[in-house]
């Protein structure tokens, strides 16, 4: 059975390739571009959002995977949470957002805050719905150190470590990532409904 990605973002194509020993298509090659509005309140329920779309969009039996993921602070209440891709404004860059939140935390007058980053996976298929959560928690610094990973990383210091992830190797991150938690669950689910 096809295994349908619900992204075009080609890191996490390779990714999920990955983690799952099999070819996944970009949903796009499929479907060519679709209007997904990510309105839920939660990382599942927009990744649950996005894999429903793509399901009801396809005209053959396929398992659809997608994930939705950020970077949240207690001390914000939670944000940018769900809105880390749009921190900063609608289309704003990676840059944008992180310094952002550097920003936000010299406002609150702080050098460091804990903070979590969180990705839900959804599946979906005509035998069911699944999703899974991964997480990884750490400390947010105010300034960006290092330029490796993406997003929120440089002012991110996982637990258990002293430097960000900017400046850690990519190895280490594939090793505690919450999307590497989340995919680990995602797994067997995906295996399981290949089976059936
Ligand atoms: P999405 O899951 O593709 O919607 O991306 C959510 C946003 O969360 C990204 O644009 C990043 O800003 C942030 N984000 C999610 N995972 C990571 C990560 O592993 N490192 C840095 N930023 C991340």
């Amino acid at each position: 059975m096809k295994l349908v990605l619900a992204t075009g973002n080609r890191g996490k194509v390779r990714e999920f390739r990955e983690m799952c020993e099999a070819e996944v298509i970009p949903y796009k090659e499929l479907t060519g571009e679709l209007e997904i509005v990510e309105d839920g309140e939660s990382f599942a329920q927009n990744a649950l959002i996005k894999a429903r779309t793509i399901f009801e969009a396809l005209d053959e039996e396929a398992i659809v995977i997608a994930d939705d993921s950020g970077i949240s602070l207690p001390i914000l209440d939670g944000a940018p949470g769900i809105y880390s891709a749009r921190y900063a404004g609608e289309g704003a860059s990676d840059k944008e957002n992180l310094y952002k939140l550097i920003d936000a935390l010299k406002t609150k007058g702080l050098r460091e805050t804990p903070a979590y980053y969180t990705a839900a996976i959804a599946v979906v298929s005509s035998k069911g719905e699944y999703v899974v959560h991964g997480w990884m928690h750490g400390t947010a610094i105010d300034e960006a150190r290092g330029d490796k990973g993406f997003g929120y990383d440089p002012m991110f210091i996982p637990e258990g470590y002293a430097l960000t992830l900017g400046e850690l190797d990519d190895a280490v991150k594939k090793a505690i990532s919450h999307r590497a938690k989340a995919m680990a669950l995602a797994k067997p689910i995906i295996e399981m409904l290949q089976r059936k």
